[in-house]
């Protein structure tokens, strides 16, 4: 593990991106810090100041679908007012250019999308989707539900179609998410703790099989112990300093 604070941690880490065969990332949180959307378990991070088996888990929805789409409403009021920052455009560039083949985002801000990624793989979902509780439909919401949406297919409440705690991954996004780390030889594990299973995974099956890892944070995760290169600072400056490097 090599601690990049010195321009030539960088610099390898750089050479490390472009001399590499498929290249992908694993974002969360933290990459969208800097577009002021909160994290989840840092300082002022969402799980510190609301309850996550309150408003994330089907029984609470069962319990009280109010409360939890109050709760998913005012973070789609939020997202809605924040734009993409320097670290999703540069990863949105570097897929443009051929040098990031996919993105694995825990994320369901949809902020990567914005900026212009294409190949993403949104693992926990989607704020703006909608599914329903009782039968297959599945709709989109373009601005924040202002109260329970309901199923205009059987009448059932709809729900949020985000991956909530006990519950499985879309399972076909889970058969391309292997297929994608298969493939690749270096991955990009981006403002993530590292700390929710499955995702948190996803780099130790790329360095099983002999790839590497470059973790960019601004804290260490249980990841750090792992990865060839940690480099320490915000998302938003540090991506924007390797593309320059890559560049030159
Ligand atoms: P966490 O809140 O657990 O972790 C955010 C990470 O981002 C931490 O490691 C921070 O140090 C780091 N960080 C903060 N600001 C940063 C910045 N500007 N640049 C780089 N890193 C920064 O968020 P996730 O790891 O995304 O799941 O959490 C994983 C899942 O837990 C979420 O997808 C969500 C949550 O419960 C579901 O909702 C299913
Ligand atoms: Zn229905």
């Amino acid at each position: 593990m090599v601690f990049a604070l010195s321009h030539d941690a960088f610099v390898e880490a750089a050479r490390m991106i472009s001399e590499a065969r498929y290249v992908i990332a694993l974002t969360g949180s933290g990459v969208s810090k800097e577009s002021n959307i909160p994290t989840f378990r840092g300082k002022d991070g969402l799980w510190r100041n609301y309850d996550a088996m309150e408003l994330a888990t089907p029984t609470a929805f069962a319990r009280n679908p109010q409360l939890v789409w109050e709760w998913y409403s005012w973070r789609q009021g939020l997202i809605s007012e924040c734009s993409p920052n320097p670290a999703h455009l540069t990863l949105a560039k570097w897929e443009a250019s051929g040098l990031l083949k996919s993105l694995i985002t825990q994320n369901v801000d949809g902020l990567h999308v914005r900026a212009g990624s294409k190949n993403v793989q949104e693992v926990h979902g989607d704020l703006w989707a909608l599914k329903c509780t009782s039968c297959t439909h599945r709709s989109r919401l373009s601005s924040p539900a202002s109260s329970i949406p309901s199923c205009p297919d059987c009448g059932s409440h709809l729900r949020p179609d985000v991956v909530w705690f006990g519950e499985s991954l879309d399972p076909t996004v889970m058969a391309s998410v292997s297929q994608e780390l298969e493939k690749t030889d270096v991955c990009l594990v981006i403002g993530t703790s590292a700390l929710v299973q499955p995702a948190a995974s996803f780099p130790l099956v790329v360095s099983k099989q002999g790839g590497s890892l470059i973790e960019v944070n601004i804290e260490q995760t249980p990841l750090t112990q792992f990865v060839n290169f940690h480099l320490s600072g915000p998302a938003g400056q540090i991506l924007p300093r390797l593309d320059e490097l890559l560049e030159t």
